[in-house]
């Protein structure tokens, strides 16, 4: 589904900084894999790398059998809409747009028609529990609501591979709680994979994998088994085993 190859990623400026060494990575269709690693290490580097918003130095990135990077512009905005879908950590919301116009703008450039966006948008936004907001604009709604509808923004295409950079980073646990369920379900029922960056052991414990970066290199990848609870230790395990600066796991609940 996704495979990295040797990618690494230099920022050029003043100083050229090295952001990414080497890195390989397999995700198969369906998994779900989370991304963890102290502030700074490259985690929204790579999910840029791989959602093709940066291209990496050197090295390679298929999806689906096919390099992004390689694309020209238009069979590439094509290739974003059918393949990919994107939660950020601020949500990236349009504010002048009510929730129900944010959610179906992915199809809105596909040129759906309007009956059946509506259709789909009410679909999602039942399994989401959003469907009771719909005509808010977005600074009417909470912070948790926004998620949900960044989320069904990223789902309603359809996207084989979801990339997300701290989907729970704003939100308190119960909120967070709800979200990984949700993202777990779309995992399960629509076979999406997905690819999240976290700080959150709690919410990485939901994954099937967890890979570790540091220092922009893969430092370790741990496995989860039967209990999500005894993963959770692992992982915790894990981070403190990296080290990082101490802020870096503010968000640990127990
Ligand atoms: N556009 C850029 N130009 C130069 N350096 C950059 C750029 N973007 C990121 N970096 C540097 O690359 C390194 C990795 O940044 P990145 O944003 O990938 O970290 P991160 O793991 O996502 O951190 P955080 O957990 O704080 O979000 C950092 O040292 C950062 O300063
Ligand atoms: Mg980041």
């Amino acid at each position: 589904m996704l495979k990295l190859t040797k990618v690494s990623k230099v920022y050029e400026g003043k100083v050229a900084y090295r952001a990414l060494t080497d890195i390989n990575v397999e995700i198969e269709k369906g998994e779900f894999v989370a991304i963890m690693g102290p502030s700074g290490s490259g985690k929204t580097t790579l999910l840029n790398i791989i959602s093709t918003n940066d291209a990496p130095t050197t090295g390679e990135v298929v999806i689906d059998g096919e390099n992004p990077h390689k694309l020209k512009k238009n069979a590439l905005a094509k290739f974003r809409r059918n393949e990919l879908g994107f939660i950020f950590q601020d949500f990236n919301l349009l504010h002048t747009l009510t929730v129900e116009e944010n959610i179906v703008l992915p199809l809105t450039l596909d040129g759906t028609p309007v009956k059946e966006m509506k259709e789909k948008a009410q679909k999602i936004a039942d399994t989401l529990g959003i469907s009771s907001i719909m005509h808010k604009r977005t600074y009417e709604i909470s912070g948790g609501q926004a998620q949900r509808v960044a989320i069904a923004r990223a789902m309603i295409h359809e996207p084989r591979l979801l990339l997300a950079d701290e989907p729970t980073g704003n939100l308190d646990s119960k909120a967070a709680k709800d979200v990984m369920n949700m993202l777990v379900s779309i995992n399960e029922t629509e076979k999406t994979s997905l690819l999240m960056v976290t700080h959150d052991p709690q919410a990485a414990s939901y994954a099937n994998r967890v890979i570790f970066i540091r220092d922009g290199k893969l430092h370790s990848e741990i496995h989860r088994g039967e209990s999500r609870q005894a993963f959770f230790h692992k992982i915790i395990d894990m981070l403190s085993l990296m080290g990082g600066d101490g802020n870096d796991f503010s968000s640990i609940r127990v």
